[in-house]
């Protein structure tokens, strides 16, 4: 086999070997999938600025998100149900991480426990990606469980009161394969599972029946009321929304589309970026997910305002490939790819990335 050199070349093995059900679940967007392919396009049209002789020998490639040291700017987004890309799916991603010296946030909607990953990658620093739910003691219980487990912080998705509308998994009327199980639910009395995490309805969306469509604000300060974890809130795409998160003293904010699983017809997450990063970037700690397959993409992001961007198909790709190595050769490529960035464009850390560096398309016609 060909030597695989970038992210496009674990997403092309992966649709060779993953089964159809799972590859469409993994692959697929909302709707027309017009927001996914412009989370890949739109990066495209920032054009980067490359500054010239200055002493790029030695480079660093490390940042700190929440007061925490990362090797790489570049941290795993969570996505549902790993193990249909690998038989240790979240554990063989979350080692990954460890391996790399970066994030990892866990998906609530995840095929391993939250205690398993913690004892999977016990170094790595992981966040837990919640929802709330109407039953707020399942939604309590499973953050007594994350901190007891030692994760650093929350990433409540605040783009999901109903799940998004994605053809493919309709066409296929998708479930989860009948030998796993959703593992944070097992025990629980989540009422879409039994006692073994099994759920017991026939499709994936009989989940999104737990999730509370009435969620406001208020209950953004019910959380933080129950938790001292930080809070990220992950969805965020406008400055409105922003400035409110900001305001109510939030520790950060993910801009995401939900890989362009939710609403089709959104911007690009790089767009959104650049006012949500003009109008609190000093207050807040920014962070991307969203089509970034590329080191150049990192840098876009960076210079644009993020404090790291995270990946989550990419991460899948890796997985379905060869497990925790397959991610850490995904991780490894974009760390190689943004070291060569850094260098080419002047930059010999983070800190040397100013954003005059990068500029939209429109920056050369006027
Ligand atoms: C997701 N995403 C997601 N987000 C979340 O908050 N909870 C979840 O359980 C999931 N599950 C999920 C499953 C799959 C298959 C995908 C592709 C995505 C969204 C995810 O966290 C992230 O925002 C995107 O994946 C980022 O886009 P890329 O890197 O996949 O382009």
């Amino acid at each position: 086999m060909r030597e695989l050199v970038c992210v496009k070349d674990f997403e092309d093995y992966a649709y060779k070997v993953l089964p159809r059900n799972a590859l469409d679940y993994y692959r697929s967007g909302a709707g027309r999938e017009e927001t996914l392919k412009e989370n890949r396009r739109a990066f495209s049209r920032y054009k980067l600025r490359p500054r010239c002789l200055r002493d790029v020998s030695k480079r660093d490639l490390s940042t700190t998100v929440m007061g925490q040291k990362v090797s790489i700017p570049v941290g795993i987004s969570p996505t549902a149900m790993q193990r249909m890309a690998h038989p240790e799916g979240e554990c063989a991603n979350v080692r990954a991480a460890q391996a790399m010296g970066t994030v990892f946030i866990l998906s609530t909607i995840a095929t391993s426990s939250v205690e398993e990953v913690a004892e999977a990658a016990p170094q790595c620093t992981k966040w837990f990606q919640l929802y709330i739910y109407k039953d707020r003691e399942l939604t309590k219980s499973l953050v007594r469980r994350v901190e007891k487990a030692g994760f650093k912080a929350l990433a409540l998705t605040v783009d999901t009161p109903i799940f998004g509308l994605r053809l493919a998994d309709m066409r296929n009327k998708f479930q989860l394969p009948s030998h796993l199980k959703l593992a944070n639910f097992i025990g629980s009395k989540a009422s879409v599972t039994n006692e073994k995490g099994k759920l017991t309805g026939s499709a994936i969306n009989d989940l999104g029946s737990l999730f509370d469509a009435t969620l406001d604000w208020r209950d953004i300060a019910w959380l933080k009321s129950i938790t001292k974890l930080p809070i990220v809130l992950k969805g965020i795409l406008t400055a409105e929304d922003a400035i409110i998160a900001a305001d109510v003293g939030i520790a950060g904010i993910l801009v995401s589309n939900h890989g362009a699983r939710q609403v089709d017809g959104t911007s690009s997450t790089i767009e959104a970026l650049d006012e949500i990063s003009k109008a609190v970037g000093d207050r807040v700690e920014i962070y991307l997910d969203g089509g970034v397959t590329d080191g150049t993409d990192i840098f876009k992001a960076l210079a644009l305002g993020a404090k790291m961007v995270f990946v989550g198909r990419p991460a899948l790709w890796g997985l379905a490939y060869g497990g925790e190595e397959g991610v850490k050769k995904v991780l490894g490529i974009l760390k190689t790819e943004f070291d060569y960035t850094l260098a080419l464009t002047g930059c010999a850390s983070i800190g040397d990335i100013k954003r005059n560096m990068v500029v939209h398309e429109s920056y050369y016609s006027r």
